[in-house]
């Protein structure tokens, strides 16, 4: 599926509330002024058909949805972005940042709502084939925090009205893949402030053998 990629795909993740957008338009400037050509997006959404099943999958109307349907829409949404955009990107050689990815479902709808991770694992490989991000960024910080700064900013959605125990859970599971996966995940303390988390991530790009 990947096989003329010449880009590099690089993915953040991390509970609500951890100032993933500000800290990936950040990144995206640093790496512009690289000289990189960036493509930035989202999950769910990025197309125009994802964006519509992110609209389903983040509706507070929709309480009911049964948590197999949720991880098959998250899976349909990235199909969607794979072929008609990160793919595409990556074969013209831009560097694609996403705003969440796959790791978001393992944490999400696995830890979160109790799905079996061998069966996200087997929806992984069913749409990506053999593309996985090069690099994720983990913004940590503790679930509570996160989520009490995401509420402050206003209406929350469907997955924001969970309880404390499911962030929590969320949470875990990102650290347990950072863990276990150190030479793609960064881990960047975001229960700083801004300027200090910003070090932090100028400090890793200039690690990263770009
Ligand atoms: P966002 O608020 O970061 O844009 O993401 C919307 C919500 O979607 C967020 O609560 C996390 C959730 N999500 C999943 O549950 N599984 C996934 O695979 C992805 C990509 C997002």
């Amino acid at each position: 599926m990947s096989k003329n990629k010449q880009g590099l795909f690089i993915t953040f993740e991390g509970v609500e509330g951890a100032g993933k957008t500000t800290n990936i338009a950040f990144i995206a400037d640093k790496l512009q002024e690289a000289g990189h050509e960036i493509l930035l997006t989202r999950e769910p959404g990025g197309t125009t058909t994802g964006e519509a099943i992110r609209e389903i999958l983040i509706s507070k109307d929709l309480p009911e949805m049964h948590h197999t349907t949720e991880l098959l829409l998250m899976f349909g949404a990235r199909a969607e972005h794979l072929h008609r955009k990160i793919i595409p990107a990556l074969e013209q050689g831009k560097w694609v940042l996403c705003d969440r990815f796959t790791d978001a479902s393992y944490a999400y709808q696995g830890a979160g709502r109790g799905i079996d991770l061998n069966k996200i694992a087997q929806l992984e490989t069913f749409v990506q084939d053999d593309l996985r991000p090069d690099y994720t960024f983990l913004f940590d910080l503790e679930a509570d925090i996160g989520l009490a700064r995401a509420q402050s900013r206003g209406e929350t959605d469907r997955f924001e009205q969970q309880h404390i125990d499911f962030f929590n859970r969320v949470r875990a599971q990102y650290l347990k893949m950072a863990e276990s996966d150190k030479a793609r995940y960064r881990i960047i303390n975001a229960q700083y402030d801004l300027e200090t988390v910003q070090q932090q991530i100028s400090s890793v790009l200039d690690d990263l053998t770009f």
